[in-house]
């Protein structure tokens, strides 16, 4: 059988040419980096665990009206999405101080803020992806005034079911980041959302005990990140049975036989 094409290859992500045109296959790594792939490691099962939640999370979404690109899981290391135009913008929600934003502010991690925050960041890895503002999104074209609009309108709606989601299996979502692409029709475009929703772009904290269950885990050298990925995936409801440390196990004797 050809070997699939390669279209890129991120940091935690490879993307393969799809079975038909505007579709590509998203296949899942276990690499894990963080402060810009300063720091560089691999969490065995993040990819299993990362391509289910997001799954999980895109499917509801869709439930409540907010387009994506996912299309459906394929095994349990990929899922087929629809091809989109990146959009050179992360787009950050933020619900209690914590990371980049406490340490500019001085305002301590936990605090909650007093209304929920969006940032733009320029997806841009050689320049450590910069803080940027509508302003610049939109003096440097990188997305248009209503593109800008449905983005922020979606982070919100996002933000909005993501919380419920989480407080109802006592996780506190403080801060989370989106990115989006854009679908083409004949002349027209629109804004969908793309990329993954898991805890690798996630802050997820434990609602009773504020444990860090999120890739603060590796990013801050606290160990248990697994055991944290898989918790949130056995608190959704994913992996029942206990199924989740076999399909973890089945995929670490697959990898140690080469296959
Ligand atoms: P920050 O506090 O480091 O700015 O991160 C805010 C949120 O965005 C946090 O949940 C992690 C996520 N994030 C990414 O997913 N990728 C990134 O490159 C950065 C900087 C943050």
């Amino acid at each position: 059988m050809a070997r699939r094409r390669q279209i890129y290859e991120g940091k935690a992500k490879i993307l393969y040419e799809g079975p038909e045109p505007g579709t590509l296959i998203q296949y899942f790594k276990d690499d894990a980096t963080a402060f810009n792939a300063q720091k560089k490691g691999t969490i065995n099962g993040k990819g299993v665990l990362n391509n289910r939640i997001s799954e999980h999370i895109f499917t509801l979404l869709a439930g409540i009206g907010i387009p994506t690109h996912f299309i459906r899981r394929l095994n349990m290391r990929e899922q087929l999405i629809r091809q989109v135009e990146i959009v050179p913008v992360e787009v950050v929600v933020r619900n209690v101080a914590a990371g980049s934003l406490s340490k500019r502010l001085g305002i301590e991690e936990g605090t909650p803020l007093p209304r929920t925050i969006i940032e733009y960041y320029f997806k841009d890895d050689a320049l450590g992806d910069p803080m940027i503002t509508d302003e610049h999104i939109l003096a440097f074209g990188w997305a248009s005034q209503e593109e800008l609009h449905d983005m922020a309108d979606m982070a919100i709606r996002v933000n909005d079911f993501m919380s419920g989601l989480f407080a109802g299996i006592g996780i506190r979502l403080i801060d989370f980041k989106l990115e989006f692409g854009r679908i083409w029709d004949n002349d027209y475009s629109r804004i969908i959302l793309a990329d993954e929703i898991s805890p690798d772009g996630c802050r997820l904290w434990d609602m009773s005990t504020g444990e860090k269950l999120d890739k603060d885990r590796f990013r801050r050298d606290l160990g248990g990140e697994v055991e944290a990925y898989q918790e949130v995936a056995r608190r959704l409801g994913l992996f029942p049975e206990g199924a989740d440390s076999a399909v973890l196990d089945l995929e670490t004797h697959r990898k140690r036989r080469g296959k």
